[in-house]
């Protein structure tokens, strides 16, 4: 045997951590993440989220500060989540010039206006029987449900969100949103849409955080988790109705699906590390199993090697504090 043997030596560049970080393939930085936020209204106090340990949902009344709090730790985006206290059939209160969707936009942006205020824009936090839309019997109806979100994507504009994220799954909603912006003066609002949004048991803890009174699932409207080929179609029809970035969404469980979808669009792609991925590693990490900061790094790191540009995580904060 040759003294040469082995010739390929892959160690050679992992000797020190200057070699490892020199040969370091992907990377994230905080212009790559939005933070989710959960802020309820009518509440003088935060409301620790027992399943997502860590996270709170923000009083109305405390969102100015707690934006300019983001900010100042290096936070670009973030993503705004209502937990309203005026519910109905059909989640009107998100399309009123002062409901609780404009009320928030108008608040992060007045705060602070460089921020990114990514409007999540569905009904099932501001409808009574917390489905994604209108009801007819016993489905959830799409075509009407179009209008509505139409309505609600037009008022946060006004509010002032620089992204309309449409996450209620219905079929045509981006074209249907994009036509209603483009209607009523907001060309330059962008869509990022829940492109390719999984029907997923990892939604649990959002379920508390949001306050949800869904009895029953989404599985009508919301993908099956075990399709692949549908996942990339989902993505490439919103592409066609005029989406300016694509999402996939569980993150962490769907690395092959976004990595289909990055080759098959040129648009940017985001992936969404939802609050059941950051649960587990949360309470991982308080049984002692896992060590939380090098897991939340790895987790967001193999996100972005399969192919996403933006990650939504609800750790953006911590790692804004620890100095990414
Ligand atoms: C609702 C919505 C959900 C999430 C974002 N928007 C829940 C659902 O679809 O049931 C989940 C986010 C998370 O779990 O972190 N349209
Ligand atoms: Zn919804």
């Amino acid at each position: 045997m040759s003294s040469q043997f082995p010739e390929a030596r892959p160690r050679r560049l992992r000797r020190t951590p200057q070699l490892r970080s020199l040969f370091q393939e992907t990377e994230f930085t905080l212009n790559d993440l939005v933070l989710p936020i959960f802020v309820e209204e009518e509440i003088d106090d935060f409301v620790p989220i027992t399943s997502m340990p860590g996270v709170r949902r923000i009083p109305e009344s405390k969102l100015a500060g707690e934006i300019e709090r983001y900010a100042r730790a290096g936070i670009k985006s973030v993503m705004t989540f209502g937990v309203s206290h005026h519910l109905d059939g059909n989640g009107s209160d998100t399309w009123h010039e002062n409901g609780l969707v404009s009320r928030m936009a108008r608040i992060c942006k007045d705060a602070v206006p460089e921020m990114i205020v990514m409007s999540d824009t569905c009904f099932c936090e501001y409808t009574d029987h917390g489905h994604c839309g209108v009801m007819h019997g016993a489905e959830v109806d799409n075509d009407n449900t179009l209008i509505n979100l139409g309505k609600q994507a037009v008022a946060a504009a006004r509010a002032g969100a620089d992204v309309i994220a449409p996450s209620a799954a219905m079929d045509g909603q981006v074209q249907a949103i994009r036509r209603a912006l483009d209607a009523a003066g907001f060309s330059q609002t962008s869509i990022m849409a829940y492109s390719t949004k999984f029907a997923s048991a990892l939604y649990g803890p959002f379920r508390e955080a949001g306050g949800s009174a869904l009895k029953g699932d989404r599985k009508s409207y919301q993908m099956n988790p075990m399709n692949r080929r549908e996942a990339v179609r989902e993505s490439l029809l919103d592409e066609q109705e005029g989406a300016d970035a694509l999402m996939v969404k569980p993150a962490g469980a769907y690395l092959d699906i976004i990595r289909d979808i990055r080759e098959a669009s040129r648009l940017p792609l985001a992936a969404y590390q939802v609050s059941g991925e950051y649960a587990m590693i949360k309470f991982g990490a308080a049984a002692g199993a896992i060590d939380e900061e090098r897991v939340v790094r790895e987790s967001l790191g193999a996100i972005k090697r399969a192919g996403a540009d933006l990650i939504f995580t609800y750790f953006a904060m911590d790692l804004a504090l620890s100095g990414i």
